[in-house]
């Protein structure tokens, strides 16, 4: 059998990231082995169709690629897997034959056989959503060994009216607690320093009555020397035991990402996501009462179909009142299937902007405010890599998840060390720290 080559572009959110790792494993396991774009027999794209210019950007490359693949001598395919495979199905094959595997989220332990039938001239088409896949019996071939992410659970079931989610991941399964646990005492051996934790609501992760803060306190009495993070919170089931248990952990990182979407009632209400801007004031009360120094961030939408111009002053007041750490901002985007997409949709592009941009430039200026309150605070940190701008510079992360950019000109300090540093300046993104330990 020829040995084929494979090549993965991953878009879209972090579950994607680790999709994209179970998929290398699966591909690997098979017989066929990574290479670059330049070498690949079987490109892959891992897909997000949550918002049209995320689907547009996927598009477009799809086009360059086949343009590239084109004058190529070596037999070479394009696969597109994940959600956008999910949503637009064999319609991914068009006329220009560009793309010729299909796969959806559920489905990846058939890729080698469809990669490889792919290459011999016929399209393979695979989008069966599942009850139970977690792949929880494959072991991501994971692309740090500092940083790694396990998925909890999968699918959503709260079917939010703008959210393709649902339709293009499934029905919520959760992984059990054994096959997790498992997992952590494996990144615990390799030395792994960080773990995030993934579901699209990770509050309602249940393996037969087992819930998430019980999972999490499992988890963090196994790797006391370990960071553990998790996304994503849904507002709604964010319960007090899941706080007293980050509250008890000091490897569970001080922060959390809660989405607020709107501050406007009518708007949560019609939106289907079950609870109110008040209910979302007392989680944060909550959280700030019993952790102290906790960073929050969230995401919102501008131009919801039914926004009235008072339902966006709402959210920027919510957003005011709450003071986010940090904040995604998303226009609203119609997907097909959804109820949203459904309605008549009475706020015009511009508008739309306007507001995104209006929220925008709020939650820059509290972001900014908030990190310089930072000034002056020791953070320990765990040292990433050289920063982007100058290699001198070494970027890492406070557990609060800010990135800090400190000087490691003498090379002192690597990957994976945990160093002290205080804050000595700071903008909306980025704190600037000075080493304050040797060891
Ligand atoms: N399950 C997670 C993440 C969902 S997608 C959660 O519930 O938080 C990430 C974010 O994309 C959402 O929180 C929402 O703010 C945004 N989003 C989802 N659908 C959207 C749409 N149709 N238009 C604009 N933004 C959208
Ligand atoms: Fe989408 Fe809502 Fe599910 Fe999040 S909770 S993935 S926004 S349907
Ligand atoms: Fe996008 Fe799918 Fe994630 S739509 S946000 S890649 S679950």
């Amino acid at each position: 059998m020829e040995q084929y080559s494979f090549y993965i572009e991953t878009y879209g959110c972090q579950m994607n990231v680790s999709d994209s790792e179970i998929v290398k494993s699966i591909l690997l396991s098979d017989g066929m082995t990574a290479a670059s774009l330049d070498d690949a027999n079987i490109i892959l794209l891992n897909t997000c169709s949550v918002r049209d210019n995320a689907e547009e950007r996927v598009l477009n490359r799809i086009d360059t690629l086949h343009h590239i693949l084109r004058k190529r001598k070596q037999n070479a395919v394009i696969g597109v897997i994940g959600c956008m495979a999910e949503r637009l199905k064999d319609k991914l094959f068009d006329s220009l034959n560009a793309v010729s595997i299909v796969v959806g989220p559920d489905e990846y332990k058939k890729l080698p056989e469809l990669a490889r039938n792919a290459l011999e001239g016929h399209n393979g088409l695979a989008i069966e959503l599942s009850m139970e896949e977690t792949y929880s019996d494959i072991i991501p071939a994971r692309n740090s060994d500092m940083f790694a992410w396990v998925s909890i659970m999968r699918g959503c079931n709260n079917f939010c009216s703008y959210c393709v989610v649902p339709y293009t991941r499934g029905r919520e399964r959760s992984r059990t607690v054994e096959s997790i646990l498992k997992e952590i005492n494996l990144l615990k051996e390799e030395n792994f320093k960080e773990v995030t934790l993934l579901g699209q609501n990770v509050n309602s992760y249940n393996d037969n009555g087992v819930r998430f803060p019980d999972l999490l306190r499992k988890i963090a009495e196994i790797i006391p020397e370990m960071r553990i993070r998790f996304v994503t919170s849904h507002p709604r089931d964010m319960s007090d035991a899941l706080i007293e248990t980050i509250a008890q952990y000091d490897n569970i990182c001080n922060y959390i990402h809660l989405p607020l979407q709107s501050g406007s009632n009518r708007i949560l209400k019609d939106m289907n996501r079950r609870y109110t801007v008040e209910h979302f004031f007392e989680l944060i009360d909550k959280i700030r009462r019993l952790i102290p120094h906790c960073a929050l961030s969230t995401d919102v939408i501008a131009g919801y179909p039914i926004e009235t111009l008072e339902d966006h002053q709402a959210t920027l007041d919510a957003m005011k009142h709450v003071r986010f750490d940090s904040a995604f901002m998303f226009k609203y985007s119609p997907r097909e299937g959804t109820r949203a997409a459904k309605m008549n949709d009475e706020v015009p592009e511009e508008e739309k902007i306007r507001r995104l941009n209006e929220i925008i430039e709020q939650q820059n200026q509290i972001s900014r405010e908030k990190n310089e309150e930072e000034i002056g605070r020791i953070f320990e940190i765990l040292v990433e890599a050289p920063s982007k701008k100058n290699v001198l510079e070494w970027a890492g992360r406070t557990d609060t998840n800010k990135l800090v950019i400190f000087n490691n000109k003498e090379k002192k300090y690597k990957q994976g060390d945990l160093i002290k540093i205080k804050v000595i300046r700071s903008t909306g993104a980025t704190l600037f720290g000075e080493v304050i330990n040797n060891n």
